[in-house]
């Protein structure tokens, strides 16, 4: 049951982190240097020795909050052979949220809260990790309408405790939006890098900025990546649909539409308390989907409210 009622403030829980890899090794050591206990567990023994190194328990005993940082395929069975105390929150830091909510999220209930930090890059492994990876990153954490408010707020604080911003959302519409912003750019980097390819070496040997900047992710791990776009295959189709639509000419009226947005959203970024609307929220389920949805988010919990911020206008 959501709970629409203050949720008192609790000591912070330990937390759990399956799969150390650069996500998750990311989260222990940033939660570590944050003063958290922090536990873990991965099936690579180098993982587990750079984790340990870091100041990062090695255990298969999980309570808290745990933390699933495996590649999309193997969250369904990353938990198997584990002990996770009944009690423990479980979410998740997939790069897609239904496909996980349906399947984990079907396997732990209203213990199951999905999560997705926006942030990462095209490296993998435990050898990528950096602690300052979620600093000033959003973090996208789901609220269903069977969302345990209280379950919530401990996952937000294990965000919140290592930098990131908190974006309340629906696995439905984290999907949707993220398909736009993370999978197509994926589809795209490698659809350019491919036809850069076919237009030759002298193509690729004048390549420079605006190739490179273009195909970054294009460097990331192909199964990551085709986890990721195929684990959100209809709203990827049709927001790369809406790319197919805008390429086609006029060429000057698009990029003029392109350079209106990508100019804004720069500003939004750097402009800091400028543009930006401070505000509370309660502790309600629709008053935090109405902060996200509004592109805001929330940046410090309370005990009867969160506090955060909008866009002005
Ligand atoms: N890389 C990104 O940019 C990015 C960004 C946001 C979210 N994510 C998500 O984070 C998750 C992890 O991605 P990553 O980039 O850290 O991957 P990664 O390959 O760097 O790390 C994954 C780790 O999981 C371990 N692992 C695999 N199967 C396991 C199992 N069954 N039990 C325990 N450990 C297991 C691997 O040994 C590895 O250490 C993925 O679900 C991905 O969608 C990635």
């Amino acid at each position: 049951m959501t709970a629409e009622f203050p949720v008192p403030t609790m000591p912070a829980p330990p937390v759990a982190v399956v799969g150390l890899g650069q996500l998750g090794g990311s989260l222990a050591a940033a939660l570590v240097g944050a003063g958290r206990q922090v536990s873990g567990w991965d099936v690579d023994p180098a993982a587990r020795a750079a984790a340990e190194s870091r100041g990062v328990q090695i255990t298969r005993e999980l309570s808290g909050v745990v933390v699933l940082a495996v590649p999309l395929p193997a969250m369904t069975t990353a938990l198997d052979g584990l002990t996770v105390d009944p009690d423990a929150t479980v979410t998740d830091l997939g790069s897609v949220k239904t496909s996980v909510l349906r399947t984990v999220g079907a396997a732990y209930g209203s213990r199951f809260v999905g999560g997705h930090p926006m942030c990462g890059t095209e490296r993998s492994g435990h050898t990528a990790v950096d602690p300052d990876l979620f600093t000033g990153a959003r973090w996208a954490v789901c609220l269903e309408p069977d969302t345990d408010l209280r379950r919530w707020l401990r996952v937000a604080e294990v965000a919140l405790a290592v930098g990131a911003e908190v974006v309340p959302v629906t696995a439905a519409e984290h999907d949707a939006a993220v398909a736009a912003v993370s999978q197509v750019p994926h589809l795209l980097a490698a659809a350019l890098a491919a036809a850069a390819g076919d237009a030759g070496p002298l193509a690729l040997s004048l390549a420079a900025g605006s190739f490179r900047d273009g195909t970054r992710v294009a460097g990331s791990d192909p199964d990551f990546v085709t986890a990721m776009v195929e684990g959100n295959s209809g709203p990827t189709a049709a927001a790369l649909a809406r790319v197919q639509e805008r390429l086609i000419r006029p060429w000057p009226e698009l990029i003029a539409a392109g350079h209106t947005v990508a100019a804004a959203h720069t500003t939004g970024r750097t402009a800091g308390p400028t543009g930006r609307r401070a505000l509370r929220a309660p502790l309600d389920r629709a008053a935090l989907l109405a902060l996200g949805r509004a592109g805001g988010v929330v940046t410090h919990r309370r005990a009867a409210f969160v506090e955060g911020w909008v866009p002005e206008g």
